[in-house]
Protein backbone atom coordinates (compact mmCIF):
# COMPACT_ATOMS: atom_id res chain seq x y z
CA UNK A 1 0.00 0.00 0.00
CA UNK A 2 1.65 3.28 -1.02
CA UNK A 3 2.32 5.66 1.84
CA UNK A 4 -0.16 8.49 -0.49
CA UNK A 5 -3.38 6.15 0.38
CA UNK A 6 -2.59 5.49 3.74
CA UNK A 7 -1.95 9.31 4.33
CA UNK A 8 -4.88 10.24 2.83
CA UNK A 9 -6.96 7.31 4.62
CA UNK A 10 -5.31 8.84 7.94
CA UNK A 11 -6.16 12.48 7.79
CA UNK A 12 -9.73 12.02 6.27
CA UNK A 13 -11.11 9.33 8.99
CA UNK A 14 -13.47 11.71 10.67
CA UNK A 15 -12.63 11.17 14.00
CA UNK A 16 -10.26 10.46 16.86
CA UNK A 17 -8.81 7.11 18.25
CA UNK A 18 -6.57 9.55 20.44
CA UNK A 19 -5.00 7.83 24.45
CA UNK A 20 -4.87 4.55 25.09
CA UNK A 21 -6.50 5.15 28.86
CA UNK A 22 -9.79 4.10 28.84
CA UNK A 23 -12.72 5.89 30.14
CA UNK A 24 -15.13 4.16 32.53
CA UNK A 25 -17.80 2.68 29.75
CA UNK A 26 -20.62 2.72 32.27
CA UNK A 27 -22.21 5.65 32.82
CA UNK A 28 -25.71 6.20 34.84
CA UNK A 29 -28.98 5.48 32.56
CA UNK A 30 -31.42 8.33 31.89
CA UNK A 31 -33.06 9.22 34.79
CA UNK A 32 -34.59 12.43 35.51
CA UNK A 33 -35.19 12.50 38.82
CA UNK A 34 -31.33 12.76 39.96
CA UNK A 35 -29.94 15.40 37.42
CA UNK A 36 -26.93 16.83 37.21
CA UNK A 37 -28.45 20.22 35.43
CA UNK A 38 -24.98 21.21 34.34
CA UNK A 39 -25.64 24.42 35.54
CA UNK A 40 -28.81 25.03 33.43
CA UNK A 41 -32.10 26.78 34.41
CA UNK A 42 -34.45 24.77 34.53
CA UNK A 43 -37.04 25.31 31.67
CA UNK A 44 -40.36 23.01 32.33
CA UNK A 45 -42.55 22.83 35.61
CA UNK A 46 -44.34 19.54 35.59
CA UNK A 47 -47.23 19.80 33.51
CA UNK A 48 -49.23 17.28 31.51
CA UNK A 49 -48.37 19.02 28.13
CA UNK A 50 -45.76 16.33 26.23
CA UNK A 51 -44.03 19.18 24.47
CA UNK A 52 -43.13 20.41 27.56
CA UNK A 53 -39.18 20.33 27.38
CA UNK A 54 -37.93 17.59 30.30
CA UNK A 55 -36.84 19.06 33.60
CA UNK A 56 -32.96 19.17 32.95
CA UNK A 57 -32.98 19.77 29.28
CA UNK A 58 -31.15 23.27 28.47
CA UNK A 59 -32.32 25.01 24.97
CA UNK A 60 -30.16 26.39 22.74
CA UNK A 61 -31.15 29.51 21.72
CA UNK A 62 -32.00 30.85 18.07
CA UNK A 63 -29.40 33.30 17.46
CA UNK A 64 -29.44 35.18 13.45
CA UNK A 65 -28.13 33.52 10.41
CA UNK A 66 -27.19 35.08 7.17
CA UNK A 67 -29.74 33.95 4.77
CA UNK A 68 -29.31 35.81 1.87
CA UNK A 69 -27.76 32.97 0.04
CA UNK A 70 -28.20 31.24 -3.07
CA UNK A 71 -28.64 27.33 -2.57
CA UNK A 72 -28.17 26.93 -6.64
CA UNK A 73 -25.03 28.98 -5.97
CA UNK A 74 -24.00 26.85 -3.25
CA UNK A 75 -24.98 23.62 -4.65
CA UNK A 76 -22.67 24.30 -7.60
CA UNK A 77 -19.96 25.69 -5.39
CA UNK A 78 -19.91 22.76 -3.45
CA UNK A 79 -19.36 20.33 -6.16
CA UNK A 80 -16.91 22.37 -8.43
CA UNK A 81 -15.08 24.87 -6.92
CA UNK A 82 -11.91 25.82 -5.29
CA UNK A 83 -12.86 26.29 -1.35
CA UNK A 84 -9.54 24.01 -0.71
CA UNK A 85 -6.72 25.17 -2.33
CA UNK A 86 -4.12 22.26 -1.65
CA UNK A 87 -4.19 19.44 -3.49
CA UNK A 88 -2.86 16.85 -6.50
CA UNK A 89 -1.43 18.64 -9.46
CA UNK A 90 -3.80 17.81 -12.33
CA UNK A 91 -1.12 16.91 -14.49
CA UNK A 92 0.08 13.89 -12.07
CA UNK A 93 -3.85 12.94 -10.37
CA UNK A 94 -5.11 12.48 -14.29
CA UNK A 95 -1.86 10.83 -14.78
CA UNK A 96 -3.06 8.15 -11.94
CA UNK A 97 -6.64 8.43 -11.66
CA UNK A 98 -8.58 5.33 -11.86
CA UNK A 99 -11.82 5.26 -14.58
CA UNK A 100 -14.76 7.25 -13.39
CA UNK A 101 -17.54 4.96 -13.26
CA UNK A 102 -21.18 6.33 -13.87
CA UNK A 103 -22.22 5.70 -10.13
CA UNK A 104 -19.56 8.15 -8.70
CA UNK A 105 -20.53 11.17 -11.02
CA UNK A 106 -22.69 13.84 -10.02
CA UNK A 107 -25.09 15.95 -11.60
CA UNK A 108 -23.92 19.55 -12.17
CA UNK A 109 -19.87 19.01 -12.20
CA UNK A 110 -18.84 21.36 -14.91
CA UNK A 111 -15.09 21.63 -16.45
CA UNK A 112 -12.64 19.00 -15.33
CA UNK A 113 -15.15 18.28 -12.24
CA UNK A 114 -17.23 16.05 -14.42
CA UNK A 115 -14.34 13.66 -14.98
CA UNK A 116 -13.20 12.65 -11.56
CA UNK A 117 -15.14 11.05 -8.71
CA UNK A 118 -17.62 13.18 -6.45
CA UNK A 119 -15.53 13.60 -3.29
CA UNK A 120 -12.75 15.57 -5.78
CA UNK A 121 -13.29 19.09 -7.45
CA UNK A 122 -10.66 19.80 -9.67
CA UNK A 123 -10.03 23.75 -9.71
CA UNK A 124 -7.52 26.27 -10.42
CA UNK A 125 -5.56 27.86 -7.67
CA UNK A 126 -3.94 32.06 -7.42
CA UNK A 127 -0.85 30.61 -9.50
CA UNK A 128 -3.43 29.11 -12.03
CA UNK A 129 -2.50 25.57 -11.57
CA UNK A 130 -4.85 23.20 -11.88
CA UNK A 131 -5.23 21.08 -8.69
CA UNK A 132 -7.42 17.88 -7.82
CA UNK A 133 -8.96 18.68 -4.13
CA UNK A 134 -10.95 16.77 -1.50
CA UNK A 135 -14.47 18.48 -1.26
CA UNK A 136 -16.82 18.43 1.54
CA UNK A 137 -18.34 14.98 0.13
CA UNK A 138 -15.58 13.03 0.92
CA UNK A 139 -17.33 12.44 4.40
CA UNK A 140 -20.90 14.11 3.66
CA UNK A 141 -22.14 11.81 0.97
CA UNK A 142 -22.93 8.14 1.34
CA UNK A 143 -25.04 5.34 -0.84
CA UNK A 144 -28.39 4.13 0.37
CA UNK A 145 -29.42 0.75 -1.65
CA UNK A 146 -27.40 2.14 -4.54
CA UNK A 147 -28.25 5.68 -5.05
CA UNK A 148 -25.56 8.29 -3.95
CA UNK A 149 -27.15 11.16 -1.72
CA UNK A 150 -25.44 14.62 -1.79
CA UNK A 151 -25.33 15.54 2.47
CA UNK A 152 -26.05 12.00 3.78
CA UNK A 153 -22.66 11.23 6.20
CA UNK A 154 -20.24 8.55 5.08
CA UNK A 155 -21.54 6.05 7.67
CA UNK A 156 -18.08 4.13 7.36
CA UNK A 157 -15.78 6.97 9.17
CA UNK A 158 -13.58 6.51 6.36
CA UNK A 159 -12.97 9.06 3.28
CA UNK A 160 -14.67 8.16 0.39
CA UNK A 161 -12.13 6.97 -2.16
CA UNK A 162 -14.68 6.63 -5.29
CA UNK A 163 -13.74 6.01 -8.90
CA UNK A 164 -11.84 8.58 -10.51
CA UNK A 165 -9.29 9.03 -8.11
CA UNK A 166 -5.24 9.28 -7.82
CA UNK A 167 -4.64 7.39 -4.71
CA UNK A 168 -1.08 5.74 -5.88
CA UNK A 169 1.51 8.50 -4.49
CA UNK A 170 4.38 6.92 -6.90
CA UNK A 171 2.22 7.02 -10.11
CA UNK A 172 1.08 10.99 -9.16
CA UNK A 173 4.72 11.41 -8.59
CA UNK A 174 5.66 10.07 -11.83
CA UNK A 175 2.68 12.30 -13.59
CA UNK A 176 4.05 15.71 -12.18
CA UNK A 177 5.89 18.23 -14.97
CA UNK A 178 7.37 20.72 -13.34
CA UNK A 179 9.10 21.77 -9.94
CA UNK A 180 6.22 24.05 -9.33
CA UNK A 181 3.72 20.64 -9.20
CA UNK A 182 6.22 18.48 -7.17
CA UNK A 183 6.32 21.56 -4.72
CA UNK A 184 2.80 21.94 -4.67
CA UNK A 185 2.15 17.76 -4.16
CA UNK A 186 4.89 18.30 -1.04
CA UNK A 187 2.90 21.27 0.67
CA UNK A 188 -0.57 19.25 0.53
CA UNK A 189 1.49 16.64 2.17
CA UNK A 190 2.60 18.68 4.93
CA UNK A 191 -0.57 19.83 5.44
CA UNK A 192 -1.74 16.29 5.79
CA UNK A 193 1.01 14.94 8.34
CA UNK A 194 0.46 18.44 10.27
CA UNK A 195 -3.25 17.29 10.56
CA UNK A 196 -2.56 13.94 11.94
CA UNK A 197 0.24 15.49 14.40
CA UNK A 198 -1.81 15.74 16.92
CA UNK A 199 -3.50 12.18 16.90
CA UNK A 200 -6.92 13.00 16.52
CA UNK A 201 -8.13 12.27 13.57
CA UNK A 202 -10.59 14.99 13.23
CA UNK A 203 -7.94 17.88 12.38
CA UNK A 204 -10.04 20.80 12.88
CA UNK A 205 -7.60 22.19 16.10
CA UNK A 206 -4.04 20.01 14.75
CA UNK A 207 -4.26 22.27 11.73
CA UNK A 208 -5.61 25.78 13.56
CA UNK A 209 -2.31 25.34 16.21
CA UNK A 210 -0.23 25.88 12.73
CA UNK A 211 -2.05 29.19 11.98
CA UNK A 212 -1.85 32.58 13.25
CA UNK A 213 -5.44 33.25 14.30
CA UNK A 214 -5.86 36.59 13.28
CA UNK A 215 -3.83 36.17 9.86
CA UNK A 216 -4.36 32.67 8.97
CA UNK A 217 -0.56 32.50 8.29
CA UNK A 218 1.00 29.23 8.29
CA UNK A 219 4.04 28.03 10.34
CA UNK A 220 5.88 25.39 10.61
CA UNK A 221 5.59 25.46 14.44
CA UNK A 222 2.28 25.22 16.43
CA UNK A 223 1.34 27.49 18.66
CA UNK A 224 -1.05 24.71 21.19
CA UNK A 225 -0.80 21.31 21.95
CA UNK A 226 -4.26 20.43 19.78
CA UNK A 227 -4.68 16.66 21.66
CA UNK A 228 -8.05 15.76 23.26
CA UNK A 229 -8.36 12.23 25.30
CA UNK A 230 -11.89 12.08 22.82
CA UNK A 231 -11.90 7.98 21.82
CA UNK A 232 -14.21 6.41 19.21
CA UNK A 233 -15.48 8.48 16.23
CA UNK A 234 -18.31 11.07 15.42
CA UNK A 235 -20.92 9.90 13.31
CA UNK A 236 -21.38 12.44 10.49
CA UNK A 237 -25.10 13.93 10.46
CA UNK A 238 -27.08 14.83 7.59
CA UNK A 239 -26.78 18.01 6.44
CA UNK A 240 -30.29 19.02 5.90
CA UNK A 241 -30.70 18.90 9.60
CA UNK A 242 -29.22 22.32 9.52
CA UNK A 243 -31.77 24.29 8.37
CA UNK A 244 -33.56 23.47 12.37
CA UNK A 245 -30.47 22.90 14.25
CA UNK A 246 -29.64 26.10 16.21
CA UNK A 247 -26.44 24.79 17.70
CA UNK A 248 -24.41 23.05 15.14
CA UNK A 249 -22.43 19.45 15.79
CA UNK A 250 -23.21 16.12 17.81
CA UNK A 251 -22.86 17.78 21.51
CA UNK A 252 -24.48 21.40 19.73
CA UNK A 253 -21.09 23.27 20.61
CA UNK A 254 -20.99 25.43 16.66
CA UNK A 255 -23.04 28.59 18.03
CA UNK A 256 -23.56 31.69 16.44
CA UNK A 257 -23.11 31.77 12.78
CA UNK A 258 -23.51 28.80 10.33
CA UNK A 259 -21.40 29.54 7.73
CA UNK A 260 -18.42 30.40 9.65
CA UNK A 261 -18.76 26.38 10.99
CA UNK A 262 -19.45 25.44 7.79
CA UNK A 263 -16.32 26.52 6.26
CA UNK A 264 -13.64 25.97 9.47
CA UNK A 265 -12.30 23.16 7.15
CA UNK A 266 -10.64 25.54 5.14
CA UNK A 267 -7.88 25.86 7.92
CA UNK A 268 -6.31 22.81 6.38
CA UNK A 269 -5.09 25.03 2.93
CA UNK A 270 -6.79 28.76 3.28
CA UNK A 271 -3.47 31.26 2.06
CA UNK A 272 -4.69 34.27 3.86
CA UNK A 273 -7.60 36.19 4.85
CA UNK A 274 -8.48 37.79 1.54
CA UNK A 275 -8.92 34.02 0.86
CA UNK A 276 -10.78 33.34 3.59
CA UNK A 277 -13.03 36.27 2.93
CA UNK A 278 -13.90 34.82 -0.57
CA UNK A 279 -14.40 31.52 1.15
CA UNK A 280 -17.20 33.09 3.29
CA UNK A 281 -19.04 34.51 0.56
CA UNK A 282 -19.17 31.55 -1.04
CA UNK A 283 -20.13 29.40 1.58
CA UNK A 284 -23.33 32.37 2.47
CA UNK A 285 -24.70 30.40 -0.55
CA UNK A 286 -23.14 26.98 0.58
CA UNK A 287 -25.19 27.38 3.88
CA UNK A 288 -28.49 28.15 1.74
CA UNK A 289 -27.61 25.55 -0.42
CA UNK A 290 -27.38 22.99 2.84
CA UNK A 291 -30.97 24.54 4.42
CA UNK A 292 -32.68 23.98 1.16
CA UNK A 293 -31.69 20.14 1.28
CA UNK A 294 -34.87 18.00 0.96
CA UNK A 295 -34.64 14.78 2.76
CA UNK A 296 -35.35 11.86 0.81
CA UNK A 297 -38.52 9.67 1.02
CA UNK A 298 -38.39 6.42 2.34
CA UNK A 299 -38.29 4.12 -0.74
CA UNK A 300 -40.79 1.10 0.69
CA UNK A 301 -44.29 1.00 1.60
CA UNK A 302 -45.64 2.29 4.92
CA UNK A 303 -48.25 0.88 6.65
CA UNK A 304 -50.04 3.85 7.23
CA UNK A 305 -52.35 3.32 10.09
CA UNK A 306 -49.78 1.58 12.27
CA UNK A 307 -47.61 4.78 11.45
CA UNK A 308 -50.57 7.02 12.70
CA UNK A 309 -50.47 5.17 15.82
CA UNK A 310 -46.84 5.46 16.21
CA UNK A 311 -46.95 8.83 15.94
CA UNK A 312 -49.15 9.22 18.58
CA UNK A 313 -46.76 7.26 20.78
CA UNK A 314 -44.37 9.29 19.92
CA UNK A 315 -45.94 12.77 20.88
CA UNK A 316 -45.89 11.34 24.04
CA UNK A 317 -42.75 9.77 24.15
CA UNK A 318 -39.93 11.13 22.40
CA UNK A 319 -41.60 14.93 20.76
CA UNK A 320 -40.27 16.67 24.27
CA UNK A 321 -36.63 16.40 22.92
CA UNK A 322 -37.17 15.84 18.65
CA UNK A 323 -40.14 17.79 18.09
CA UNK A 324 -43.32 17.26 16.03
CA UNK A 325 -43.36 16.87 12.45
CA UNK A 326 -45.72 17.07 9.81
CA UNK A 327 -48.11 20.68 8.95
CA UNK A 328 -47.44 21.57 12.51
CA UNK A 329 -43.57 21.17 13.10
CA UNK A 330 -41.98 22.08 16.03
CA UNK A 331 -38.56 21.72 17.00
CA UNK A 332 -37.40 22.36 20.91
CA UNK A 333 -33.65 22.68 19.78
CA UNK A 334 -32.68 20.77 23.22
CA UNK A 335 -29.07 19.95 24.63
CA UNK A 336 -29.33 16.94 26.62
CA UNK A 337 -27.10 16.20 29.50
CA UNK A 338 -25.12 13.06 29.43
CA UNK A 339 -26.02 11.97 32.84
CA UNK A 340 -30.17 11.99 30.93
CA UNK A 341 -29.72 10.72 27.38
CA UNK A 342 -27.23 8.17 29.00
CA UNK A 343 -25.17 7.46 25.61
CA UNK A 344 -21.59 7.09 25.13
CA UNK A 345 -19.80 10.13 27.08
CA UNK A 346 -16.56 10.80 25.41
CA UNK A 347 -17.67 13.36 23.13
CA UNK A 348 -19.41 15.26 25.45
CA UNK A 349 -16.40 15.12 27.99
CA UNK A 350 -13.63 15.51 25.35
CA UNK A 351 -14.73 17.27 22.74
CA UNK A 352 -12.51 17.58 19.34
CA UNK A 353 -11.68 21.25 19.86
CA UNK A 354 -9.81 20.86 23.24
CA UNK A 355 -9.72 24.03 25.17
CA UNK A 356 -6.92 25.82 23.10
CA UNK A 357 -8.34 24.74 20.21
CA UNK A 358 -11.67 26.44 21.12
CA UNK A 359 -9.80 29.38 22.55
CA UNK A 360 -7.92 29.93 19.35
CA UNK A 361 -11.00 29.56 17.00
CA UNK A 362 -13.06 32.42 19.88
CA UNK A 363 -9.87 34.75 18.89
CA UNK A 364 -9.69 33.77 14.94
CA UNK A 365 -10.72 34.89 12.22
CA UNK A 366 -13.72 32.26 12.45
CA UNK A 367 -14.47 33.39 15.55
CA UNK A 368 -15.63 36.84 14.31
CA UNK A 369 -19.72 35.63 14.03
CA UNK A 370 -19.07 32.21 15.12
CA UNK A 371 -18.19 30.56 18.64
CA UNK A 372 -17.77 27.24 19.96
CA UNK A 373 -19.44 25.99 23.21
CA UNK A 374 -18.64 22.49 24.46
CA UNK A 375 -21.01 21.12 26.66
CA UNK A 376 -21.17 17.94 28.24
CA UNK A 377 -24.79 16.54 26.53
CA UNK A 378 -25.79 15.82 23.15
CA UNK A 379 -28.02 17.21 21.03
CA UNK A 380 -31.28 15.48 21.09
CA UNK A 381 -31.33 15.78 17.29
CA UNK A 382 -34.28 16.70 14.34
CA UNK A 383 -35.60 13.08 13.03
CA UNK A 384 -36.24 14.04 9.36
CA UNK A 385 -35.31 11.72 7.04
CA UNK A 386 -33.72 9.71 10.07
CA UNK A 387 -34.51 6.64 8.49
CA UNK A 388 -31.34 7.04 5.72
CA UNK A 389 -28.78 8.18 8.29
CA UNK A 390 -28.50 5.02 9.89
CA UNK A 391 -26.26 4.03 12.10
CA UNK A 392 -27.45 5.90 15.28
CA UNK A 393 -26.23 8.05 17.76
CA UNK A 394 -23.27 10.28 17.63
CA UNK A 395 -21.03 8.03 18.19
CA UNK A 396 -22.79 5.61 15.08
CA UNK A 397 -23.14 2.61 17.59
CA UNK A 398 -26.27 1.32 16.98
CA UNK A 399 -27.30 0.42 13.29
CA UNK A 400 -31.12 0.49 13.00
CA UNK A 401 -33.80 2.35 14.59
CA UNK A 402 -35.25 -0.74 15.64
CA UNK A 403 -32.59 -0.92 17.99
CA UNK A 404 -32.55 2.76 18.95
CA UNK A 405 -35.96 2.52 20.24
CA UNK A 406 -35.72 -1.37 21.56
CA UNK A 407 -31.69 -1.35 23.45
CA UNK A 408 -32.35 -5.52 23.17
CA UNK A 409 -31.95 -5.12 19.44
CA UNK A 410 -28.59 -3.48 19.66
CA UNK A 411 -26.01 -6.25 18.46
CA UNK A 412 -22.53 -5.89 20.62
CA UNK A 413 -20.51 -6.26 17.82
CA UNK A 414 -21.38 -5.94 14.07
CA UNK A 415 -20.04 -5.39 10.82
CA UNK A 416 -19.69 -2.16 9.11
CA UNK A 417 -20.84 -3.48 5.63
CA UNK A 418 -22.41 -0.79 4.52
CA UNK A 419 -23.16 -2.28 0.95
CA UNK A 420 -25.59 -1.28 -2.00
CA UNK A 421 -27.91 -4.04 -0.75
CA UNK A 422 -27.37 -4.07 3.00
CA UNK A 423 -30.29 -1.85 3.63
CA UNK A 424 -32.80 -3.44 5.75
CA UNK A 425 -36.05 -1.59 5.58
CA UNK A 426 -38.00 -3.78 8.33
CA UNK A 427 -35.47 -2.41 10.97
CA UNK A 428 -34.66 0.57 9.25
CA UNK A 429 -31.01 0.86 8.74
CA UNK A 430 -27.81 -1.67 8.04
CA UNK A 431 -27.83 -5.18 7.88
CA UNK A 432 -24.65 -6.31 10.11
CA UNK A 433 -23.90 -9.84 8.84
CA UNK A 434 -21.98 -9.29 6.00
CA UNK A 435 -17.95 -8.68 5.88
CA UNK A 436 -16.65 -5.11 6.82
CA UNK A 437 -15.04 -3.71 9.84
CA UNK A 438 -16.11 -4.74 12.92
CA UNK A 439 -17.97 -2.44 14.56
CA UNK A 440 -16.97 -3.20 19.18
CA UNK A 441 -19.31 -1.67 21.38
CA UNK A 442 -17.10 -2.57 23.82
CA UNK A 443 -14.36 -0.59 22.85
CA UNK A 444 -13.64 3.20 24.18
CA UNK A 445 -15.87 5.99 23.00
CA UNK A 446 -17.50 2.95 21.27
CA UNK A 447 -20.59 2.03 23.68
CA UNK A 448 -23.60 1.29 22.16
CA UNK A 449 -25.64 2.20 25.72
CA UNK A 450 -28.14 5.16 27.01
CA UNK A 451 -31.21 6.45 24.97
CA UNK A 452 -33.85 3.75 26.72
CA UNK A 453 -36.64 6.22 26.28
CA UNK A 454 -38.38 3.10 24.23
CA UNK A 455 -38.33 0.91 27.25
CA UNK A 456 -41.34 2.83 28.31
CA UNK A 457 -43.01 1.83 25.25
CA UNK A 458 -45.18 -1.48 24.64
CA UNK A 459 -43.84 -4.11 22.08
CA UNK A 460 -46.83 -2.76 20.13
CA UNK A 461 -46.05 0.91 20.33
CA UNK A 462 -42.38 0.75 19.42
CA UNK A 463 -43.45 -1.43 16.28
CA UNK A 464 -45.74 1.79 15.67
CA UNK A 465 -43.33 4.35 16.25
CA UNK A 466 -40.76 2.39 14.36
CA UNK A 467 -43.07 2.80 11.37
CA UNK A 468 -44.04 6.92 12.41
CA UNK A 469 -40.81 7.17 12.00
CA UNK A 470 -39.81 5.96 8.17
CA UNK A 471 -42.52 8.79 7.24
CA UNK A 472 -40.32 11.31 8.62
C1 LIG B 1 -13.07 14.82 7.16
C2 LIG B 1 -14.51 14.64 7.06
C3 LIG B 1 -15.33 15.91 6.85
C4 LIG B 1 -15.23 16.83 5.83
C5 LIG B 1 -14.25 16.84 4.66
C6 LIG B 1 -16.28 17.79 6.07
N1 LIG B 1 -16.99 17.45 7.19
FE1 LIG B 1 -18.62 18.41 7.90
N2 LIG B 1 -18.65 17.14 9.51
C7 LIG B 1 -17.80 16.08 9.70
C8 LIG B 1 -18.07 15.47 10.99
C9 LIG B 1 -17.35 14.26 11.58
C10 LIG B 1 -19.11 16.21 11.56
C11 LIG B 1 -19.75 15.99 12.93
C12 LIG B 1 -18.89 16.65 13.99
C13 LIG B 1 -19.55 16.70 15.34
O1 LIG B 1 -20.78 16.54 15.42
O2 LIG B 1 -18.85 16.90 16.33
C14 LIG B 1 -19.45 17.25 10.60
C15 LIG B 1 -20.44 18.20 10.80
C16 LIG B 1 -20.81 19.15 9.87
C17 LIG B 1 -21.91 20.06 10.05
C18 LIG B 1 -22.85 20.13 11.26
C19 LIG B 1 -24.11 19.37 11.01
C20 LIG B 1 -25.03 19.26 12.20
O3 LIG B 1 -26.15 18.77 12.05
O4 LIG B 1 -24.65 19.63 13.33
C21 LIG B 1 -21.98 20.84 8.92
C22 LIG B 1 -22.98 21.91 8.62
C23 LIG B 1 -20.89 20.41 8.04
N3 LIG B 1 -20.21 19.38 8.66
C24 LIG B 1 -20.62 20.97 6.82
C25 LIG B 1 -19.49 20.66 6.06
C26 LIG B 1 -19.13 21.34 4.83
C27 LIG B 1 -19.93 22.43 4.16
C28 LIG B 1 -17.97 20.76 4.40
C29 LIG B 1 -17.13 21.14 3.19
C30 LIG B 1 -16.65 22.50 3.22
C31 LIG B 1 -17.62 19.72 5.36
N4 LIG B 1 -18.56 19.70 6.35
C32 LIG B 1 -16.52 18.88 5.26
C33 LIG B 1 -16.83 15.65 8.83
C34 LIG B 1 -16.43 16.32 7.70
C1 LIG C 1 -34.83 13.26 27.04
C2 LIG C 1 -34.74 13.58 25.64
C3 LIG C 1 -35.02 12.46 24.65
C4 LIG C 1 -36.14 11.68 24.55
C5 LIG C 1 -37.36 11.65 25.46
C6 LIG C 1 -35.95 10.86 23.37
N1 LIG C 1 -34.75 11.15 22.78
FE1 LIG C 1 -34.04 10.39 21.07
N2 LIG C 1 -32.29 11.34 21.33
C7 LIG C 1 -32.01 12.23 22.35
C8 LIG C 1 -30.64 12.62 22.28
C9 LIG C 1 -29.92 13.60 23.21
C10 LIG C 1 -30.09 11.95 21.17
C11 LIG C 1 -28.63 12.01 20.70
C12 LIG C 1 -27.86 10.96 21.48
C13 LIG C 1 -26.45 10.76 20.97
O1 LIG C 1 -26.16 11.13 19.83
O2 LIG C 1 -25.63 10.21 21.72
C14 LIG C 1 -31.17 11.17 20.59
C15 LIG C 1 -31.02 10.40 19.46
C16 LIG C 1 -32.07 9.75 18.83
C17 LIG C 1 -32.00 9.09 17.56
C18 LIG C 1 -30.75 8.94 16.71
C19 LIG C 1 -30.62 10.07 15.73
C20 LIG C 1 -29.39 9.92 14.89
O3 LIG C 1 -29.40 10.40 13.76
O4 LIG C 1 -28.39 9.33 15.33
C21 LIG C 1 -33.24 8.60 17.28
C22 LIG C 1 -33.66 7.84 16.04
C23 LIG C 1 -34.08 8.93 18.40
N3 LIG C 1 -33.35 9.63 19.31
C24 LIG C 1 -35.41 8.55 18.51
C25 LIG C 1 -36.14 8.70 19.68
C26 LIG C 1 -37.42 8.08 19.91
C27 LIG C 1 -38.15 7.20 18.91
C28 LIG C 1 -37.80 8.44 21.15
C29 LIG C 1 -39.06 8.01 21.91
C30 LIG C 1 -39.19 6.59 22.11
C31 LIG C 1 -36.79 9.31 21.71
N4 LIG C 1 -35.78 9.41 20.79
C32 LIG C 1 -36.86 9.93 22.93
C33 LIG C 1 -32.90 12.66 23.31
C34 LIG C 1 -34.15 12.11 23.54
Amino acid sequence: MSGSRATTLYFFLPLAVAAACASSSSSPQADTASLDRDGSVPTASPSADPLAPPEGAIPIPKESQRTSGDPARGYRAVVNEGYVSLGIPWSGFSFAMTPLEARDSLPGREGKNALVGYSNNVVTNRDGMELAVPNCLVCHASRVNGKLFVGIGNPAHLPAIPSGLATNQALVSMGLTTSAEVAEYQEYFAHFVAANSAGVLFPFGALAAHRDPQTLAWSSSTRFDARTNLQGWVDIPPWWRTKKKNGLYANGMGRGDHVEHMMNMSVFSVADVAEAEQLDAMFVDVAAYLRSIEPPKFPYAIDLALAAKGEKAFVKTCASCHGTYGSNESYPNLLIPIEMVGTDPSLAENPWPNPDAVAWFQSSYYGKRARLEPSRGYVAPPLDGVWATAPFFHNGSVPTLEGVIDPAKRPRTWAMTFGDSDFNPDAVGWNTTGSGLSYDTSQPGLSNQGHTFGVALSVDDRRAVLEYLKTL
